[in-house]
């Protein structure tokens, strides 16, 4: 076995109601005055209340930023950590997607030094302290409260990305009950999301490793029997959601410590020029770069075959069981009801020599592809799920 070094948050609560349990958490991070980030869908799910009346009960003072966006742009950054360093907040609790988490991830790194924020792009490049931070995702998605990365758009179009492990929370509080009343379409892009987390982690070129391997295999196994069902019952059926939220929090341990690579890196463009929800623009451009990738991984993805569809059997052969790994996971995608083309997102063909372009700037994603991905090759990608 070669060498690997591993990391995650180190704190980590799951269960249902466990929400309510934030004020103590808090406390015992010393807070007397948090700052709550989070997005307006957010409150409006009535969501809110669930975490503001433990701190209200507990006398924990608390303010609200609810101005985060999709694909959360800079100045959406800066606006919340100038008020986080306002109101001298001397904690962050991010409760959201992973819009929302990994914008307290970088507030509460903001807003514990002086650095600036142009300054923390790339990789170990966070300074200084950083504010307690606890993370409540409410989407089983990103799972970005066990990742060292966010995801900031730069410019008008461009996402980069800030790896460091201070931006690992203190604490993430993974309460399943937060997702009842995730709509199914959401459910589903964010879900893929996960799935791919896990996917990607199990082929990453440089880092993938026998715990990253372990648990993207739980992840995978637990999502491919659960997703179906939250998203066709995800308001009743609490098993399918706990499933979700544990699977895309183990996707997340997984691909933080074996990188995401060419799904996400021609995902990114989708979101920076079409705002293409995360999720789903991973799911537009899944199958074909399996298909891409098979020559180079076949045994690896017939290994997760089993994960995938537990029925199937195995024909005994890598290159027949990486068609059927493949198949199972078109046919989740179909089942799910997520649109297929990038013409459905309104993306006009001329634009896709951009898009192609525009993906070859993710080379720190493209590194960890098990096979080259050239700017023709993404071209032809795109090409065959316009
Ligand atoms: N940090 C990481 O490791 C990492 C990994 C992948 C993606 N990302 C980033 O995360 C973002 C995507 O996050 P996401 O897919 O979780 O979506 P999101 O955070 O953008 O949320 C999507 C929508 O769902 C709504 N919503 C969230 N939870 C809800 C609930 N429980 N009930 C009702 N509505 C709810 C939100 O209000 C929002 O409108 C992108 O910016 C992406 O780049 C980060
Ligand atoms: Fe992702």
């Amino acid at each position: 076995m070669h060498a690997f070094t591993f990391q995650t948050t180190p704190g980590l609560r799951f269960g249902h109601g466990c929400v309510a349990e934030a004020a103590e958490q808090l406390r015992a991070l010393g807070a007397h005055s948090v700052m709550i980030v989070t997005d307006p869908g957010i409150a409006a799910a009535g969501l809110l209340e669930r975490l503001e009346a433990p701190l209200r009960d507990a006398g924990i003072a608390f303010g609200v930023f609810d101005e985060v966006v999709a694909d959360p742009p800079e100045a959406v950054v800066s606006a919340a950590a100038d008020r986080a360093r306002e109101r001298g907040a001397d904690a962050i609790i991010g409760f959201g997607g992973g819009s929302v988490m990994d914008v307290a991830k970088v507030v509460a790194a903001l807003a514990g030094s002086d650095q600036p924020l142009e300054d923390m792009y790339g990789i170990g490049n966070v300074r200084g302290p950083r504010l307690p931070l606890v993370l409540v995702p409410t989407t089983a998605g990103t799972g970005s409260e066990v990742t060292p990365i966010a995801i900031v758009t730069t410019g008008e179009t461009t996402k980069a990305g800030i790896v460091s492990p201070r931006l690992l929370p203190d604490l993430a509080l993974l309460d399943p009950e937060l997702t009842l009343g995730l709509p199914p379409a959401v459910t589903a892009s964010t879900g893929i999301d996960a799935m791919v987390h896990a996917i990607e982690a199990y082929t990453s070129r440089h880092r993938k490793n026998p715990y990253s391997d372990m648990l993207a295999r739980e992840a995978l196994t637990r999502m491919s029997r659960s997703l179906r069902r939250a998203v066709h019952d995800g308001t009743r059926d609490f098993d399918a959601r706990a499933d979700m939220h544990y699977g895309a929090m183990l996707a997340g341990q997984a691909f933080a410590n074996a990188p995401v690579a060419a799904v996400h890196a021609l995902a990114y463009p989708l979101g920076g020029h079409y705002h293409v929800p995360h999720g789903l623009s991973n799911a537009l451009v899944l199958m074909p770069v399996l298909r891409f990738n098979a020559p180079a991984v076949a045994a690896l993805y017939a290994e997760l075959l089993p994960c995938v569809d537990p029925a199937a059997h195995s024909a005994g052969d890598a290159a027949k069981d990486c068609d059927a790994f493949i198949t199972a996971l078109g046919r989740l995608i179909e089942d799910v009801a997520l649109p297929r083309t990038l013409r459905s997102q309104k993306v006009t063909e001329d634009a896709l020599p951009m898009l192609a372009a525009d993906a070859m700037l993710q080379q720190r994603l493209l590194v960890n592809n098990p096979r080259d991905v050239g700017e023709s090759d993404a071209l032809a990608i795109y090409r065959e799920v316009y």
